[in-house]
């Protein structure tokens, strides 16, 4: 599989992706606890800096052992963090991976998840051979489903009791992007 290079730096426009630093780890508290953040990520539950600051370090970490690539979404023009967006769960040949990616409260209804979706996705396709990216989203996640439908990802369906969670099992739409040549091929 290809490597996860460190640092990294993706334009897209809108948005800039970079690593996540430490002194990141205060905006986690606006998102720590949320539901559909916390149940299917590893932010902390509870908000403290010492958690906060230890999730930012497992990311590299994990970064490192090239299990997942999280990078930290930044409107355009600043430096405040606005979200994380993140791709992980390599397949062991390489061409498939799990999109994952949430925004604080106030960053959403702007595009910027699509933006960032679109941007890590692209990077993964050319930059790492990716072949597929998987979405699995809730199905009352209408937002999350929003911003699959905008990258033009396919509608796979539900698949039942796939993701573990909070002690139980739940049952998650999926949605697939191809890679580019795929699609063009395909005419989609
Ligand atoms: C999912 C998430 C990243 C989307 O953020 P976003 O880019 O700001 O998305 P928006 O708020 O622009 O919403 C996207 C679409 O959903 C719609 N939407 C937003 N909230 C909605 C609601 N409560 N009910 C119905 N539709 C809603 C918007 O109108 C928009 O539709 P459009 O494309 O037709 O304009 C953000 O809501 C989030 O961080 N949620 C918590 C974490 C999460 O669920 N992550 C994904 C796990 S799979």
């Amino acid at each position: 599989m290809a490597s996860l290079p460190e640092p990294l730096t993706l334009d897209g426009g809108s948005i800039l992706l970079r690593d996540w630093r430490d002194a990141d780890a205060p905006i986690l508290e606006a998102v720590c606890g949320e539901w559909d953040v916390c149940r299917f990520t590893s932010v902390p539950w509870s908000y403290s800096l010492v958690e906060a600051t230890a999730w930012v370090t497992r990311n590299r970490e994990k970064r490192s052992r090239r299990e997942v690539l999280a990078l930290a979404i930044v409107e355009a023009g600043g430096d405040e963090v606005a979200g994380n967006v993140n791709l992980g769960r390599f397949s062991d040949d390489g061409s498939r991976a799990a999109l994952g990616y949430w925004l604080v409260p106030g960053a959403r209804g702007r595009g910027l998840a699509s933006a960032a979706a679109r941007t890590i996705t692209n990077w993964g396709f050319e930059a790492m051979g990716l072949r597929q990216i998987e979405l699995a989203i809730l199905p009352e996640n209408t937002p999350s489903r929003r911003v699959a439908e905008r990258l033009g990802a396919t509608p796979e369906g539900l698949r039942p009791d796939s993701h573990e969670a909070g002690g139980r099992w739940w049952d998650m739409e999926i949605y697939t992007l191809h890679a580019p040549d795929v699609v063009a091929r395909s005419g989609r």
